[in-house]
């Protein structure tokens, strides 16, 4: 059988999205994780910042010269550096056979087809129905007990800044019945944590049954399959961080106690600009209705630096905001324009690329100030960790994740991946909190 290896950039969705691809080539092509070996390389692509199309572009040069030692090998590009620069990148990138959009991947064995015959062939169609639902993916590169099931795709929310809703087009939700029966055959092969995935998981409505399914009340379905079956989640936005989401999160022990709640900025006149529908208030609010609920649990976020208009007091209004929810951990980004946004057409990206550099080094400042305090404030405490695998620094230790997700390392002993085991927090760094094992109290 001919031999695919797949590369993945970008966010969780993409890796579940190449899982999905290696499902729809079974037949043709088994996975090889050695690049050397392949007969075809796809690249699985994001388009969110400029930077990461040119790591990608520097890539292709890289799979170009490969493929002058071997004629015989196919590339394709997939995800949303396809959809936002289209067949142009077919004559931009001459390693190209093929390209397919997020929403085009039931046809590749098509495109491919083409790509053998020598044809440039390309398909970047967006859809309004398709979830993939009905194709169980490959898991081709997971640790057999953590995966991600898509539960939505695309976004309706139109943030100034963001290229996702025109590279993945509207949001469409997945049928229930699918996403439990994905959920229930992962728990009985061995699976012990699943992350339900979307671009904004909180939008996630199912209306063509009686009652229509909301995103708590899918959780709940997920979480009631067992409570070894560990629940998370990712993407939301806290327009739609609701009561009810919240008070489900709290009431199933199996639902991690971990939320990722992207506050971009934490000034109201940068968030109007962002077109994110909350204001510093607002946020803050949702935050301290979260931490009544459920005291133990951990927040990250995503913070965009150096916007367009963004002013010194603005920059300290972020500041000020991680400080006041006291983030375990953050994504932090500086804000680089995407042709085609409204911020690119009608905002002015006039933050100087010093002064955004400058700002963005104090935010990682800060952050890695608040993850080591709120890690110390662990030390002490007793946490059920999933077991994950041996540490890479030492094959004595092994790591695992607490339900507020962070990572710990405890002596090996007998402890089994995919076990659940119970460590105390004896010291910690900004990234890690170092353990051992105890017995479950
Ligand atoms: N520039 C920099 N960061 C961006 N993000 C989205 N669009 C941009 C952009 N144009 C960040 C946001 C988002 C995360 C996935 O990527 O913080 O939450
Ligand atoms: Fe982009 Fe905003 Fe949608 Fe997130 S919610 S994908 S930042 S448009």
């Amino acid at each position: 059988m001919k031999k695919l290896h797949i590369e993945t950039y970008g966010c969780q969705m993409n890796i579940a999205d190449s899982e999905v691809v290696a499902s729809i080539l079974a037949d043709l092509y088994e996975i090889t994780d050695q690049q050397k070996e392949a007969d075809l390389i796809l690249i699985n692509t994001c388009s969110v910042r400029d930077n990461a199309e040119q790591r990608i572009r520097k890539r292709l040069r890289e799979l170009g010269s490969l493929k002058k030692k071997n004629n015989k090998l196919l590339i394709g590009l997939l995800g949303c550096m396809a959809e936002r620069i289209k067949e142009q990148l077919l004559t931009e990138e001459k390693a190209l056979d093929f390209i397919a959009g997020p929403d085009a991947y039931r046809t590749l064995p098509k495109l491919i087809e083409e790509a053998s015959r020598g044809e440039l062939s390309f398909n970047v169609i967006l859809s309004e129905e398709e979830t993939y639902d009905n194709i169980a993916p490959i898991r081709y590169d997971g640790n057999g007990i953590s995966a991600y099931i898509p539960i939505m795709r695309g976004c309706n929310n139109f943030c100034t800044y963001c290229i996702v809703p025109y590279t993945r087009g509207r949001e469409r939700s997945r049928d229930p019945k699918t996403i439990l029966e994905e959920a229930t055959h992962l728990f009985e092969n061995g699976y012990r944590e699943v992350t339900l995935l979307g671009q904004n998981v909180n939008s996630y409505l199912w209306k063509e049954e009686s009652e229509p399914l909301d995103f708590a009340g899918l959780m709940e379905q997920v979480a009631l399959i067992s409570p070894l079956l560990r629940v998370r989640f990712a993407t939301s936005h806290p327009k739609d961080i609701s009561d009810k989401l919240i008070q489900t999160i709290a009431k199933y022990p199996n639902i991690c106690k971990y939320i990722h709640l992207p506050v971009q900025s934490g000034s109201s006149a940068v968030l109007k600009k962002m077109n994110r529908v909350y204001n510093r208030e607002y946020y803050l609010e949702r935050i301290s209705t979260i931490k009544k609920w459920i005291p133990e649990i951990a927040l990250s976020t995503d913070i965009l630096s150096g916007f367009c208009g963004e002013t010194n007091q603005d920059h300290q209004d972020t500041l000020s905001i991680m400080k006041e929810v006291e983030y375990a951990s953050a994504f932090m980004f500086r804000y680089s324009v995407r042709n085609g946004t409204k911020a690119a057409e009608n905002l002015i990206d006039d933050v100087p690329d010093d002064v955004k550099a400058k700002r963005l080094e104090e935010i990682i400042a800060l952050q890695q100030h608040l993850s080591l305090e709120n890690n110390q404030k662990d030390i002490g405490k007793v946490f059920e960790v999933l077991v994950e695998g041996v540490s890479k620094r030492s094959d004595k230790k092994m790591f695992g994740r607490t339900s507020q997700n962070k990572v710990c390392v405890f002596p090996r002993q007998e402890a089994k991946v995919g076990d659940y085991v119970h460590v105390k927090v004896v010291s910690c760094t900004a990234g890690t909190l170092i353990t051992e094992l105890v017995d479950p109290c």
